[in-house]
């Protein structure tokens, strides 16, 4: 367990795409939880590997009761009304934007033990992970932000 630096903009891995997750071995397990130590030291709601310097496809939500992994995320479907919301980012403190994103969304991933998983998901936690799922882009939100 450990908490890790956060790279903040504009640290140019911030821009680089991920690479698909291959290996669901210790090292994939203990990043994990060094992520949630680390996003839960900032008492954030959500982290992609990429902002701790790994250029690799896995994202973490931790929102109200809900605490989870993201491995190979992949949004298949977006639905819904898009809604407007102001955003943060743990990589670029002090900046907030409002971006639109849409309110539902269906998502493909993995888990930990590479156990494949489908789900809808909507509100809030949609939100948080199309944010994640724009970082293993390398887009932020400045790239989407609305001028205000
Ligand atoms: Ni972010």
């Amino acid at each position: 367990m450990a908490i890790v630096d956060i790279l903040e903009y504009p640290h140019p891995v911030l821009r680089q795409k991920s690479e698909i997750v291959t290996q669901f071995d210790d090292g994939l397990t203990s990043l994990i939880v060094d992520m949630f130590d680390t996003m839960d030291s900032m008492k954030g709601i959500g982290l992609a590997a990429p902002q701790v310097g790994v250029l690799q496809q896995i994202i973490i939500i931790s929102f109200e009761s809900q605490s989870f992994e993201l491995i190979n995320p992949k949004i298949l479907e977006f639905s819904g009304k898009r809604d407007i919301q102001e955003e943060g980012c743990l990589s670029m403190p002090e900046v907030h934007v409002d971006v639109v994103r849409h309110n539902t969304i269906k998502v493909r991933a993995q888990k930990r033990d590479g156990k494949s998983i489908e789900f809808e998901s909507d509100g809030m936690i949609a939100r948080i992970i199309q944010h994640e799922v724009d970082h293993l882009d390398g887009i932020l939100i400045t790239d989407k932000g609305l001028p205000k």
